[in-house]
């Protein structure tokens, strides 16, 4: 296992520490979350389940036991733990490089405690150097794309992606993102944007980088 990878897995281990006891908790996608999830069946017993972000999280609890929740019938979450693209260090974040942005922001929005697990090297100073994801629905593609040129981006479709909920993903590049709140709020305003990987608005809440949480 490589550093990189090593760090991973001990800021997802480390996340083990904040499920509380007959909870329910939100668990993100990606390569990181992997090692939570594992981590996570220990404790199975302890917990009443799982919230997923992702289909592939969802294969994945399941694989290992964990009971997986509808997000309308639990109500809000104490906890969501989730990966990270980029990490500014007001805790705001790029996410979706594996392209469950939308439905990890749900989460995200519902939790009371969002903790996410990353390696050191997704911080940055400043956002963007990490494609922005952004889903879109499908019609408005070429609209979208046009109006994110205008943002000063440079817009790639994933091509041959398609998301958990139907649509397409474009990645934008070559954007130095200084104010991830405005710019959020901005993309999110076009017509056929589901949503954004800015995590702004709504940051993490804790953020364990290599296994050790930062201040
Ligand atoms: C999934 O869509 C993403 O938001 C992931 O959380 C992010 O890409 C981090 O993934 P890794 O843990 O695989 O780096």
């Amino acid at each position: 296992m490589d550093e990189r990878e090593a760090g991973k897995k001990r800021s997802a281990e480390r996340a083990l520490r904040y499920v509380e006891d007959g909870s329910i908790v939100g668990v993100g996608t990606g390569s990181t979350v992997r090692y939570f999830i594992e981590g996570l069946a220990d404790l199975r017993h302890r917990i009443e389940g799982a919230v997923s972000s992702s289909e592939q999280s969802t294969a994945l609890l399941r694989q290992h036991g964990i009971p997986v929740l509808d997000l309308n019938a639990t109500g809000p979450l104490p906890l969501y733990v989730d990966g990270a693209d980029e990490c500014d260090p007001h805790r705001r974040l790029i996410k979706g490089g594996g392209g469950a942005l939308t439905r990890e922001k749900i989460i995200a929005a519902c939790s009371r405690r969002f903790v996410c697990v990353i390696d050191r090297s997704k911080q940055v100073d400043i956002l963007g150097r990490f494609p922005l994801p952004v889903e879109v629905i499908p019609m408005a593609r070429s609209h979208v794309a046009r109006q994110l040129v205008a943002l000063g981006g440079q817009p790639v479709w994933r091509e041959g992606v398609v998301t958990d909920n139907g649509n397409w993903i474009l990645d934008v590049h070559n954007l130095r993102i200084l104010d991830p709140v405005a710019l959020e709020a901005s993309i999110n305003q076009i017509a056929g944007v589901v949503t954004c990987g800015l995590f702004a608005a709504r940051p993490a809440d804790l953020v364990i980088v290599d296994g050790e949480v930062r201040d």
